[in-house]
């Protein structure tokens, strides 16, 4: 018989937005607004991700499809991606996430995707700090403390040099 290996892993719920801190409500707001220049005429399914680095500074992506869909990419990734090319060394904070579909203006809690999940851990092991996830629906809001805590028994660095 195999040993089990339990992972426990923290999901907060907020079904009021008042009960998080200011900077997260404002963070979430820029992932909303977000959405709304998210360029996805394919799946009508528009995305917003909004990061705070540690400046205090707030960077944004959104969803950007292709009618070669793999070439796409999503919300969190194209943020994630633009803070590791335009401040390199800043500590990312905390990532918030909003969805929308199509003309609709409730906002729907969305966990990223196992890619998105993949690029966020690297930027966490990169800064050797937690990165908060935040994401956001109008009747329920989740955090979550980590992206590890998203991808348990993950591949990192690690397994390539040590
Ligand atoms: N999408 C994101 O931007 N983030 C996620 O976490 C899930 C999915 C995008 C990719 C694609 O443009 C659309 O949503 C539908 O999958």
């Amino acid at each position: 018989m195999g040993k089990k290996i339990n992972i426990n892993i923290e999901i907060v719920s907020y079904d009021q937005l008042n009960d998080l801190s200011k900077e997260d409500q404002e963070l979430l707001a820029a992932a909303e607004k977000a959405t709304f220049n998210a360029y996805a005429p394919y799946s009508n399914f528009n995305v917003g991700a909004a990061l705070r680095l540690e400046t205090g500074e707030v960077i944004v992506g959104n969803n950007q499809e292709n009618a070669a869909y793999p070439s796409g990419m999503c919300a969190e990734r194209t943020a994630m991606y633009y803070a590791g090319a335009t401040h390199p060394n800043a500590v990312i904070k905390t990532i918030a996430i909003a969805a929308r579909k199509g003309e609709d203006t409730e906002f729907i809690p969305i966990s990223p995707c196992g890619s998105c999940r993949q690029a966020m851990l690297e930027y966490e092991v990169k800064q050797n700090e937690n990165i908060r996830v935040i994401m956001k629906g109008d009747d329920q809001i989740f955090e979550i403390h980590s992206v590890s805590d998203l991808l348990p028994f993950k591949f990192t660095q690690k397994d390539l040099f040590e």
